[in-house]
């Protein structure tokens, strides 16, 4: 008899009104900005998939080409049914490669996009009916708690994506640092992590032919005409993305067409012509640079493996002990 999928849901989605909050506080403040969390709705995980399809976005095919490569090290050094924990999970794609090869004893995708969540869950549990799937709706931002923990020797976080970079530095230590006791002292951690490179290949990968990047960068105006009732036409935003050097980071940006006036429940917003919303910031590590972050938060390197045009780092650490 084949087994059945198993596939369980915990909703700990922050209220919506966080999603009011945070537009109304971060369109009052100067330089604007909102933070790139809430660009998640359904059709914003649906972009960003597609963005990741995009011929000029090379770090999702550059990770996939790291994991399929490296599996049987990672396995190595993971060692067999470990408790698989990713946060931001999305579709759940890039997991599948570690899948049949780690044969975990659960699998705990966490991301703040609900249906898309639960979806990729539903999918990953049918296409693996040996696995058990957790599912968990949350905010990474806070600190992390795990809704389901089997006895297991050892647990892998699993952060790819480069997902890690959209913190500012500090705020990325502190998220490594609240994965510690998340890991628990055994624990380990396989993490995503986009190098410092060209600019033009990097000022490519966020301004990609087709435009999917601009859409979804607008998406979240068009979310917050949805959901928030906020009058104001998108289409007098553009989407402008590019590296900062000094900062070594790509930042995106709306930027506002002309002189304009948005209105969010009753309260107005002056925009002048290029005034501009920062939407995102991807900083961008050297290898060196992100062991020392991650020693910082507590982590000690094992492994880094790169392509051969060295774009992207994959890095394995374990708590240290
Ligand atoms: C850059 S995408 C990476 C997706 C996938 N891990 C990959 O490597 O392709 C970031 C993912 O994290 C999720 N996410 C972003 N901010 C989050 C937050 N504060 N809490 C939980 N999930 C979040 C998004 O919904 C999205 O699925």
């Amino acid at each position: 008899m084949s087994a059945m999928p198993s596939v369980y849901y915990y909703d700990e989605h922050p209220p919506e009104a966080d999603f009011y909050a945070e537009v109304i506080a971060g369109f009052k403040r100067r330089p604007r900005r909102i933070p790139p969390k809430f660009f998640y709705d359904e059709r914003g995980s649906e972009l960003f998939d597609a963005i990741c399809r995009t011929e000029d976005y090379y770090p999702t095919r550059t990770e996939q080409a790291l994991l399929q490569q490296h599996a049987d090290a990672i396995a190595e050094l993971i060692g067999e049914r470990c408790l698989l924990i990713e946060p931001g999970s999305g579709n759940s794609e890039k997991v599948r490669l570690l899948l049949d090869i780690l044969r975990p004893a659960a699998y705990l995708p966490m991301d703040i996009s609900r249906d898309f969540l639960y979806q990729a869950a539903d999918q990953v549990a049918q296409e693996y009916p040996w696995l058990e799937v957790h599912a968990a709706c949350v905010d990474f931002t806070a600190p992390l708690s795990l809704p389901f923990c089997p006895p297991v020797s050892r647990k892998l976080i699993f952060f790819p994506g480069s997902s890690i970079g959209n913190f500012e530095p500090e705020q990325a230590e502190t998220f490594l640092r609240n994965l510690i006791p998340v890991a628990g002292p055994q624990g380990s951690l396989l993490i995503g992590v986009d190098l410092k490179k060209d600019p033009a290949i990097l000022n490519a990968a966020y301004n990609d032919r087709e435009g999917v990047t601009a859409a979804f960068n607008l998406n979240l105006l068009h979310r917050i005409r949805r959901e928030l009732a906020g009058e104001l036409d998108p289409e007098l935003f553009e989407h402008h993305a590019f590296y900062n050097d000094t900062l070594g980071r790509v930042e995106m940006h709306l930027v506002s067409q002309q002189a304009q006036q948005l209105k969010i429940d009753g309260q107005l917003f002056d925009f002048d012509k290029n005034e501009s919303i920062h939407t995102e910031s991807s900083y961008k590590y050297t290898v060196e640079e992100f062991i020392e972050l991650a020693g910082r938060a507590g982590f000690t390197s094992r492994q880094v493996w790169t392509d051969p045009d060295q774009l992207f780092s994959l890095h394995y650490f374990d708590v240290t002990g």
